[in-house]
């Protein structure tokens, strides 16, 4: 069973407030349950409840879950910092919740990302003990062959780190490849070739793990995890949801 929480608490989970903006509206007679307002901020209620903010339904969930389809030119940080963030594409509610994000992509990099204010999943997934297969599109500057198959397969120095096996998957005449690594290491797809003497102009992820982008997301589109998703997910980072 679900532990009850405060109402201050879960308006601002269920509509990315702040916890003093919440209670301001509960003590503002802005906030209802069951039809009925309600305007003590310290009432207790379980986090099923369903709350309304100005006649609009918040649905309380602990952690939220978003898959994007990362454009080119934004960056895969929470913050802005020398350029735009991918949150910038969220709106102002989502904004406000710690979102963390589940594996980064370069900024000139497009596809598939993830983001989740669920700080241990995200570590977890993110770890390379967890094994998520990570699939990538690349478009290179030249053709890769069946030596840059092996030498993905064998792993690579790359000065810090030698890789772990990697899949090269050759299309057509081998400009365009599928590569399946199972670390994230800081550019390690371009790096990678860059040590087969190739240059990779644009890479793209489809997936991590068994999680796959949406293609009807189009570019900077989001949105939430299905159920199926966040199961999955879980069961992965062998983390169970608690409500
Ligand atoms: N490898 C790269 O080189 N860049 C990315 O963004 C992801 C993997």
């Amino acid at each position: 069973m679900a532990k009850n929480e405060r109402l201050d608490k879960l308006t601002a989970a269920a509509f990315g407030l702040s916890r003093s903006e919440a209670a301001k509206a509960v003590k503002g007679g802005r906030v209802s349950l069951n039809g009925q307002t309600v305007t003590d901020p310290e009432r207790k209620i379980s986090p099923t409840e369903v709350i309304f903010l100005d006649g609009q339904r918040g649905i309380y969930e602990k952690y939220i879950y978003i898959m994007m389809d990362k454009p080119e030119g934004y960056l895969s940080a929470t913050e802005d910092r020398e350029g735009e963030p991918v949150t910038a594409l969220l709106p102002d509610g989502l904004r406000r919740r710690k979102l963390g994000i589940v594996g980064r992509l370069d900024k000139d990099a497009t596809g598939l990302l993830l983001l989740t204010d669920n700080g241990e999943l995200n570590h977890r997934l993110t770890s390379p003990r967890y094994h998520m297969d990570k699939v990538y599109r690349v478009r290179l500057d030249g053709r890769a062959d069946e030596e840059d198959i092996r030498a993905f397969a064998d792993g690579m120095e790359l000065g810090d780190f030698k890789t772990m096996p990697a899949r090269l998957e050759i299309m057509g005449e081998g400009e365009i490849c599928l590569v399946t690594i199972k670390e994230g290491k800081f550019h390690q797809v371009k790096r990678m070739f860059e040590k087969r003497g190739l240059t990779v102009l644009s890479l793209r992820r489809l997936s991590i793990g068994g999680l796959r982008l949406d293609d009807a997301l189009g570019a900077g589109g989001w949105r939430y995890l299905t159920a199926e998703e966040k199961k999955y997910l879980e069961e992965k980072s062998g983390i169970k949801q608690k409500n």
